[in-house]
């Protein structure tokens, strides 16, 4: 069994294979006067995970909710539900909730937990790629409104994050590619050499061949804990992570959250397009967008996203980058690319919806 362990400043991570078994001993550790604990699972883990998890819990009070997770669930009526069956369970703040599920779940479980009677503890067992590479870190819970993407949210850690990477065995294709576009990212604003490496190892990672994937989500882990750690609450380096998802969120709304474009397949047609711009710009090279273009190209990153490169589709969702957390006056600040490894300093390129219009219209 081999774990690997992680430490961010107030809490671990541990991933690997069989990272689950510690559930129980780090129950105990952190949450010694617990007594109940709430876990909010996702109807698509395998139901051994459950059974290992009631059996790892045994001398504790387990509830089970049971969540179909997508992003139209993600919303205050689901939190509010969640809420009230606490209160109606009695439980308080030593107790705990434990979220096993992807980004969804985790960001709303852990939004839950951070309001619940001012903060109750919560660990994340992330079970999508995606959630192990990036959401689990960072402290940021939340819920979208229809105004917009994670508009209604806070900050708060868990206590441990346990990424079991037997979890992923289970995930669509589709799904794994997603995750591997916030890696991607993570390697594009950060590390060039990590950039590299993904050249060499996407088809092995996409597998989920376990030395390279074990090797990646702790790579990913750790970009974006040097981000966070030194910016938990995202007044500037922190927003270096935002690379391609002003474009995301504006296109997930303008496709209703549909399941047709998920998270993770927004944030990939959300980098290239900031690529792009940033080419456009003269702020990166042609080498630098082909580098990024080539690797999109070989591993069919985009194969089935045609439609959403149409400049009728992007134009359409510009308008809803009006309401993009990040925006602090008329203008919207796009985190753009100067090079592999490097990005241009948040709030130094803002832009009226108008010209991001203009910008795209001149670009496609
Ligand atoms: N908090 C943050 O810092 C942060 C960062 C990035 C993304 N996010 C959020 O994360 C969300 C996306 O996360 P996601 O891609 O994990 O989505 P998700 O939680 O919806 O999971 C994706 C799909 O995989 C299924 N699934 C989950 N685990 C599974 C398993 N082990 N086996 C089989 N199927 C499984 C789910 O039911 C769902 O259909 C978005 O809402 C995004 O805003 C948050």
């Amino acid at each position: 069994m081999e774990i690997n362990q992680l430490k961010a400043k107030n809490y671990s991570i541990l991933v690997g294979k069989n990272s689950i078994s510690c559930l129980a001993s780090e129950v105990r550790n952190h949450c010694p006067k617990c007594k109940k604990i709430a876990v909010v699972i996702d109807k698509k883990i395998p139901k051994k995970f459950l059974v290992r998890i009631k059996k790892n819990l045994k001398k504790y009070k387990v509830f089970i909710f049971f969540i179909s997770s997508s992003e139209k669930i993600k919303n205050l009526e689901q939190t509010n539900f969640l809420i009230n069956k606490l209160l109606e369970l009695n439980f308080n703040r030593s107790d705990l909730i434990i979220a096993l599920g992807g980004g969804i779940i985790g960001d709303m479980t852990g939004f839950v937990a951070s309001i619940f009677k001012r903060g109750i503890n919560f660990i994340n067992l992330p079970s999508t790629l995606l959630s192990q590479v990036d959401s689990c870190i960072g402290g940021k819970t939340g819920i979208n409104s229809k105004h917009g993407k994670n508009l209604i949210g806070s900050f708060y850690n868990p206590k441990v994050v346990i990424s079991e990477t037997e979890l992923l065995k289970s995930l669509p294709k589709r799904e794994i590619i997603c995750g591997y576009a916030e890696i991607l990212k993570h390697a594009i604003i950060n590390d060039k050499k990590f950039f590299n490496f993904l050249k060499k190892n996407t088809k092995n990672l996409i597998l989920l061949e376990n030395k390279t994937l074990n090797q990646s989500i702790l790579k990913s882990c750790k970009i974006k804990l040097n981000f966070t750690e030194k910016d938990f609450k995202e007044k500037s380096l922190r927003m270096r992570l935002n690379f391609g998802h002003t474009f995301a969120h504006a296109l997930e709304i303008q496709n209703k959250y549909s399941n047709k474009l998920n998270h993770g397949e927004a944030v990939l047609i959300g980098m290239l397009i900031a690529t792009r711009v940033s080419k456009f710009k003269n702020l990166c090279s042609n080498n630098t967008l082909a580098q990024v273009e080539n690797l999109y190209q070989k591993f069919s990153l985009t194969k089935n996203l045609n439609k959403y490169f149409k400049k009728k589709e992007i134009l359409k969702s510009i308008k809803f980058m009006k309401n993009d957390k990040k925006k602090d006056d008329e203008k919207v600040s796009l985190i753009l690319l100067n090079n592999i490894g490097k990005t241009t300093v948040p709030g130094k390129f803002k832009y009226k919806i108008n010209q991001i219009e203009n910008l795209i219209k001149d670009l496609f």
